[in-house]
């Protein structure tokens, strides 16, 4: 998988250095649905676009403002260009590109990249995980009291007020909680120890797909709400862990799980 890997290492950094280049000016912000997009996602979506499907025509892909689109073999590219845009929009430097290889339904290669911190999060099935080409562990935390643990929030109304009160039960029994914005990069500090524990409701499989194999072959553990399992390549509620975390973890969203969007 040398191929891929370094062509998805290099779409990664183009589209980052797109980013970077336009970070800090003003960008007009669209909505779609409850979401912000804008003209960066888009730049940067067609310069890994670019990359991939002109080294690998046949493959399919499916991005985030693009949709998707049907390769001729049983590989998708599943990408997204820019996780962490309301960050963006603002000025706030904490936003990365995803980029996930996916085949006969099991994603096999995972790369996060960091254009601010210049931080490259590889993964590859069974081969372990770097970060700039060194091996990352999770951390070995095993109480909650001293664990920092990160999730998001809903854009719509409806499951705000649930994931309000779930945030709540997590800050009552954890050292501390974060809201950073880009899931994928919460992962990747999962995997490399910066944070113990990540959950969030109603992830797309851009969000999660690369970065959930990150984390597995950091050591971590990814499931869904419940503890059944999660499968990166098709999103959903997430719980992301060290592995020791996790039934404290499943223990309080085991009860929010399932209804979706939260
Ligand atoms: C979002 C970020 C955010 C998460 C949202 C995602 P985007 O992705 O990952 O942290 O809370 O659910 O949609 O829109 O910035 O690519
Ligand atoms: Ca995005
Ligand atoms: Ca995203």
């Amino acid at each position: 998988m040398a191929d891929e890997l370094e062509a998805a290492l290099s779409a990664a950094r183009e589209a980052g250095e797109v980013l970077r280049e336009g970070f800090g000016l003003r960008h007009p912000v669209r909505h779609q649905g409850a979401e912000l997009v804008t003209e960066m996602d888009e730049e940067a979506e067609r310069t890994i676009r670019e990359v991939l499907l002109g080294t690998f025509p046949t493959h399919g892909m499916l991005a985030e403002e693009g949709g998707e689109r049907r390769g001729e073999e049983d590989t998708r590219w599943i990408v997204d260009p820019l996780d962490g845009t309301t960050n963006y929009a603002h000025g706030l430097p904490v936003f990365c590109v995803s980029i996930a290889l996916e085949k006969a339904g099991e994603v096999v290669l995972g790369v996060v990249h960091d254009p601010m911190r210049e931080e490259a999060y590889v993964a590859e099935r069974e081969k372990g995980a770097t970060r700039n080409g060194q091996p990352i562990r999770v951390s070995d935390t095993d109480e909650p009291s001293r664990a920092l643990i990160s999730t998001g929030f809903p854009y719509g109304q409806p499951r705000l007020q649930e994931a309000l009160a779930l945030f709540g039960r997590f800050a009552a029994i954890t050292r501390g909680m974060r809201r950073l914005g880009s899931a994928a990069l919460d992962l990747c500090y999962v995997a490399s120890g910066r944070l113990d524990g990540y959950y969030e409701g109603g992830q797309s499989p851009s969000d999660i797909a690369a970065g959930c194999l990150i984390l597995e072959e950091a050591g971590g553990k990814v499931t869904d709400y419940r503890g059944g399992e999660l499968i990166g390549g098709e999103g959903g509620e997430i719980v992301a862990s060290n592995g020791h975390l996790h039934p404290a973890m499943i223990g309080l969203t085991g009860e929010h799980g399932q209804r979706g969007g939260m």
